[in-house]
């Protein structure tokens, strides 16, 4: 019987990956220290007011940093910046050799395809996550973006074209 509820866990997680998204950051500072989350769970929510959510593992360190500043950049990533979105899904090891943009108590990724500055407005449980929801403050973005990252079955994908 546990083998048959494993095997429809293991099918949710690689059917639902046949929902192919793009990737972004979600970061906060927190005394000086920046701390941030990879996320596929991104969602526009509303737009009069303007709101946004991810979802984030309950257990998250990052989402514990995001209630307690109450504060968050979403970073949507381009197809450049893979090594980004594999650092802020990893041990963090190594570090990252990025200078954040800030933006009064606010960070974010430099060179985004699109940067949501948001405050916290509502959370919700959701099973083994919390549904975090943003009230978005300021939008940044190029004029023109790059093709974005993407994620599909578990790995990273760009659309097709030109390589960048
Ligand atoms: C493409 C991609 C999308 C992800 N989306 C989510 C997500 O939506 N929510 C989540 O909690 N973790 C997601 N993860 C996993 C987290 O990025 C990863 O577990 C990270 O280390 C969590 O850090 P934390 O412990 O600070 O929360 C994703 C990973 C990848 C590679």
């Amino acid at each position: 019987m546990q083998m048959a509820i494993d095997n429809q866990r293991q099918a949710f997680r690689r059917l639902f990956g046949r929902f192919a998204t793009g990737v972004a950051v979600v970061l906060t500072a927190e005394n000086g220290a920046t701390e941030g989350l990879t996320v596929n769970s991104l969602t526009s929510l509303s737009l009069e007011p303007m709101m946004l959510l991810f979802c984030a593992r309950s257990e998250s360190r990052s989402a514990k940093a995001i209630l307690k500043t109450a504060r968050f950049s979403v970073n949507i990533l381009s197809a450049s910046q893979q090594h980004v979105s594999r650092h802020f899904a990893g041990a963090r090891a190594g570090g990252l050799s990025v200078a954040w943009d800030t933006h009064g108590a606010w960070v974010s990724i430099p060179d985004a395809n699109a940067t949501f500055l948001c405050e916290v407005d509502c959370v919700h449980p959701g099973g083994d996550h919390t549904i975090i929801v943003g009230r978005v403050e300021k939008i940044l973005g190029p004029e023109y973006p790059t093709r974005p990252l993407l994620y599909y079955e578990g790995n990273y994908a760009c659309l097709p074209g030109e390589s960048i």
